[in-house]
């Protein structure tokens, strides 16, 4: 059991049927945490019933659809009965892509759906949440971003400058899932400068290019190689960038290996 404070710590993880999201409750179980895997139907997703053979009462199971506030609501009203003394460290990690198609292609109703879920997703649940982050000891917020929400980086072509990597291909691509991911770190540090008062700390976090349903959706379309991290090295990375957070380091916008990405 990994005590903080002389209190076991908390962590709540959105989007935890699969990917990343698993890899973050499987990792923080195996760590000794009390987790709270929130995911829209946490009894279909075979790799969290694992979880709840091997490590019993270490994992609560929460149902939370990001892009419905009554789910919002409903799931941190069982969180708070599960956890009376609040939660620690919430990571807003629930999102989606959208269909990879020319930004100039991009469809509206698909861009509404990208925000509601990317965007506005963590906004609520941290705004739900934060009765219970308050009572935590940590009192710290991951947003799950992307180095695709980087308006310097994706503005780089028009300079003449070429992406980064495996970025260059996606160049033209992706307008909701860039417009989200910008709006998200807008909102985490918006959030940081707001609750800085309280001494709770929001940083943006790009977990690489992972090897997940996500991660892997775009390689063949575009032509590029298989993404270079697998979810276990990603989420062992973003885990010391969290584990070294503090108050200072709020509104900060971090990749996995704990480099200070550009806005
Ligand atoms: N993979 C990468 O290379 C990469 C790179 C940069 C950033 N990211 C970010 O990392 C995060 C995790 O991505 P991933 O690669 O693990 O993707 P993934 O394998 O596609 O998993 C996405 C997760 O989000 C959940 N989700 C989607 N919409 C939701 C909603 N409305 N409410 C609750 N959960 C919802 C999915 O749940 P269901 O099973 O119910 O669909 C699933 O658990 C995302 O925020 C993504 O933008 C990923």
């Amino acid at each position: 059991m990994a005590i903080d404070n002389g209190k076991q710590v908390v962590y709540c993880v959105t989007g935890a049927s699969r990917g990343i999201g698993l890899e973050y409750v499987k990792q923080l179980l195996e760590r000794g945490h009390q987790v709270v895997a929130a995911a829209r139907n946490p009894a279909k997703s075979n790799g969290l019933k694992t979880f709840a053979d091997k490590h019993g009462s270490a994992v609560t199971f929460v149902t939370l659809d990001v892009a419905d506030p009554a789910s919002i609501k409903a799931a941190a009203a069982s969180v708070s009965k599960a956890f009376p003394d609040g939660i620690d460290i919430l990571i807003n990690n629930a999102g989606i892509n959208g269909n990879i198609v020319r930004s100039s292609e991009q469809d509206e109703n698909e861009f509404k759906e990208v925000l509601l879920t990317n965007t506005l997703g963590p906004f609520m649940v941290t705004k739900t949440f934060l009765p219970l982050l308050r009572k935590g000891n940590k009192k710290q917020v991951v947003n799950i971003s992307s180095t695709l929400g980087s308006i310097g980086i994706a503005a780089k072509p028009l300079k003449g400058d070429d992406n980064p990597d495996n970025l260059a291909a996606i160049s033209k691509m992706q307008v909701a899932y860039k417009a989200s991911k910008a709006a998200l770190n807008m909102t985490t540090v918006s959030l940081a400068v707001d609750l800085q008062e309280e001494g709770i700390t929001l940083i943006a976090m790009c977990p690489g290019w992972v090897d997940t349903d996500m991660g892997s959706s775009a390689t063949d379309e575009l032509g590029i190689g298989k993404p270079p991290l697998d979810p276990p090295s990603s989420v062992a990375a973003q885990l010391k960038v969290i584990d070294g957070l503090t108050p200072e380091k709020s509104g900060t916008y971090f990749n996995h290996e704990g480099d200070v990405l550009p806005f």
